[in-house]
């Protein structure tokens, strides 16, 4: 898994333990055999640490996580303590991603070069964990106290150029130079100069100019935008030891709040997450060797809510698209709702004007279907309607070019009754995108019974493409995630009924951690669609008078939640309110169901919405084989 080579006097250890380097036990033993052989060799003046894959490393090993491997010597924050008082010269060459103990790794060593292609980061804080190899102690160090909280807060890499205005790369290489030879040659100037090491234990991290409220007020931030989670805080206490302590010391304090999250189940959940997310895109009849086609223009019919969001994830993600609607005023109402979208993000600072506007130039619009007949894809986002799907799908087969994927963005409605309109079954598919589609990660692949392999993996590949986590779903009533929501909603709006509020159902479940009340969310993605999706299957789900009785009564009130700025809540622009006048409703509404009324604890309402999320997750990979 490592191999060594000598070029005069500068030994290259390379990394090649595929798919991504990962830092197991068996990689650090021998990671540190090849160390200990090159530091007792006289003729090695400088050490190279390089990767013989596409990317550098992608840090820890996950797997071991797990297990206590994690610990087996030498563990990686020995690892990086050891390369950060090496008795030689080492350098970090980073060729691709490098990630997590890979970063930390590279920032015990006394340099750092990367391709200009190559990212770097630090995402323990996406599996519930902070940086445990040193992560929080040396980049402050070596960058500055603002890198270090925002690249180990938001766990997102950096580009190379981002990394060389930090001060964590010292240089980097064009792509197309030739790597290797122009490292060697960066090692021997560096031998040659006897150019001064980086050892983290005689730097201290620069407070100067640093608001003694930074700690403090991170906190603050955190506390509102990532409730009720423990890493972001951990990390904040480690970059805080690092402003404060002498290295060893920070190194202490950042073990013990590793060992404590690593143990927390929030990094057990995260941690899950990180396998599901990967094992649902695994599918039997689609492997590497299955063909994909090529996307290069998209047609999105539909420029209502989901429509227009569909149309942002794909020119946020540099993907040209023709946004279609046979409503004028419709089409005209959804061009503008992508303006203002990419406006709010240049307002506040997220998005360049230079980057919105060559965004804005991906995106052209008709009323004609003839317009689209030559895109490599066909997203349908049109109305929740059966004939209209089946008559959109008919007119699709008739003018798109053959090889042209039709998928559907449909929520819940039958696929193969929709692939049934066309002549094409195998190039009809479902790309299911959620509320709001720009932010959302999650899309649903839903394969119909003729959906060909190759369609799935063309779209597993564009949906990573457009920055999203597709799972592969099989055509069943509300297909995996609808299918979990539908009894988490049930129950939140029976809770209604039975004297919670709205405010107070919503609260306890943002306390709980979710970014958002259930209650909201309908409003959000509109009553009208919920009851929709209800009328198709109310015979299947409408067990009791009361099922969502709620939710009917507000949709046969006109109130459809944000988009018409009244639902369970009432809204001035963004802004959402108490509806005074729900309780009322809902007491009415428990009188004529004769639903007993009373005080509900807020443990009873967390308790009754958790159990369909456990049930739900339990069920997830059912839903997958059905
Ligand atoms: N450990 C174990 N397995 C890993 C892994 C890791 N760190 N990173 C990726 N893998 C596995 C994936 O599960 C997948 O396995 P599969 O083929 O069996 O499904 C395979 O490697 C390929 O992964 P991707 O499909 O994600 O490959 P990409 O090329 O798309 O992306 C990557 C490569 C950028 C490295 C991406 O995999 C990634 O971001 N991985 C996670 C990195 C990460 O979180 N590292 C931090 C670990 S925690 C740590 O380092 C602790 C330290 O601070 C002490
Ligand atoms: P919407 O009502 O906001 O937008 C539908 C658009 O389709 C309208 O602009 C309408 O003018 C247009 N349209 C109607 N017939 C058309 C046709 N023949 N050709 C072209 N355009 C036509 O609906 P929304 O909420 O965007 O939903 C669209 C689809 O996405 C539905 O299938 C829905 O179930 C699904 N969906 C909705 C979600 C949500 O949260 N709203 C979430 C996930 C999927």
């Amino acid at each position: 898994v490592i191999k060594s080579s000598q070029e005069q006097a500068v030994r290259v250890i390379t990394l090649n333990h595929p798919p991504v380097n990962a830092l197991g036990a068996t990689m650090r033993q021998e990671l540190k055999a090849q160390l200990d052989h090159a530091f007792s060799d006289d003729s090695v003046k400088a050490i190279v640490l390089a990767s013989a894959l596409p990317l550098f490393c992608g840090g820890a090993d996950i797997q071991e996580f797990r297990t206590q491997q994690l610990w087996q010597s030498p563990d990686l924050p020995f690892l990086c303590n050891y390369i950060d008082n090496a008795p030689k010269r080492i350098i970090a060459a980073i060729n691709g991603a490098a990630m997590g103990g890979a970063v930390e790794i590279a920032l015990a060593c006394d340099h750092r070069v990367a391709r200009r292609q190559a990212t770097m980061g630090l995402p323990e804080i996406k599996l519930g964990l902070l940086p445990g190899a040193g992560g929080t102690q040396r980049l402050p160090r070596v960058t500055n106290i603002n890198v270090a909280l925002d690249m180990i807060l938001n766990g997102n890499p950096v580009s190379a150029k981002a990394a060389l205005e930090t001060g964590f790369l010292d240089r980097i290489i064009e792509d197309d130079d030739d790597f290797s030879q122009a490292v060697l040659a960066w090692a021997e100037e560096l031998i040659e100069n006897n150019a001064p090491l980086q050892r983290c234990a005689q730097m201290v991290v620069d407070m100067q100019d640093i608001s003694s409220d930074i700690f403090r007020l991170k906190r603050d931030d955190i506390k509102q935008r990532m409730p009720g989670q423990l890493a972001p805080l951990r990390c904040i206490k480690a970059l805080e030891a690092a402003s404060t302590e002498p290295l060893a010391t920070g190194l202490a304090h950042e073990k013990a709040f590793f060992l404590e999250l690593l143990t927390n189940s929030q990094a057990r959940a995260r941690i899950h997450l990180f396998f599901a997310e990967r094992a649902a895109q695994k599918i039997p009849d689609v492997t590497q060797a299955t063909p994909q086609r090529e996307i290069k223009s998209v047609a999105v019919l539909g420029a209502g809510t989901m429509g227009t969001g569909i149309a942002i994830a794909l020119i946020n993600a540099d993907v040209p698209v023709i946004l279609l609607d046979v409503s004028n005023e419709q089409l005209a109402q959804g061009l503008q709702r992508i303006q203002d979208t990419l406006q709010r993000a240049q307002d506040k600072g997220r998005l360049t004007s230079t980057l919105a506007r060559q965004r804005m130039a991906l995106l052209t619009s008709t009323l004609h279907y003839a317009d689209i007949s030559n895109a490599d894809l066909v997203i349908e986002a049109v109305s929740e309607s059966m004939s209209t799907k089946q008559a959109v799908f008919k007119q699709l087969d008739e003018i798109c070019k053959p090889r042209t994927i039709l998928a559907s963005n449909t929520s819940t409605l039958d696929l193969d009754a929709i692939a049934a309109a066309t002549t094409r079954a195998d190039d009809v598919i479902g790309l299911h995108f959620f509320s709001p589609a720009n932010i959302m990660k999650l899309t649903e692949i839903v394969r119909g019974e003729q959906t060909s392999p190759e369609v799935i993996n063309t779209l597993l590949r564009f949906s990573k493409r457009i920055n999203k986590v597709p799972a592969v779903v099989k055509v069943c009533d509300g297909f995996v995630a609808n299918r979990m929501l539908e009894p988490y909603f049930r129950e939140a709006s029976r809770l209604l009924l039975e004297g919670a509020t709205a405010d107070q159902v919503d609260g306890v479940l943002t306390d709980f951690g979710m970014p958002m009340g259930v209650l909201s969310m309908g409003d959000l993605a509109g009553i009208d669609v919920g009851y929709l999706v209800r009328q198709a299957n109310r015979s299947r789900y409408a067990h009791d008078p009361s099922y969502q009785a709620v939710q009917d009564k507000l949709y046969s009130l006109g109130r459809y939640g944000q988009k018409t700025a009244r639902g369970c809540y009432r809204y001035k622009g963004k802004k959402k309110l108490i509806d005074a006048e729900l309780p009322g409703l809902c007491l009415e509404l428990a009188f004529d169901l004769g639903v007993q009324r009373r005080k509900i604890a807020n443990q009873e309402i967390l308790e009754r919405c958790q159990r369909f999320w456990i049930s739900g997750l339990a069920w997830w990979p059912t839903f997958l084989r059905e």
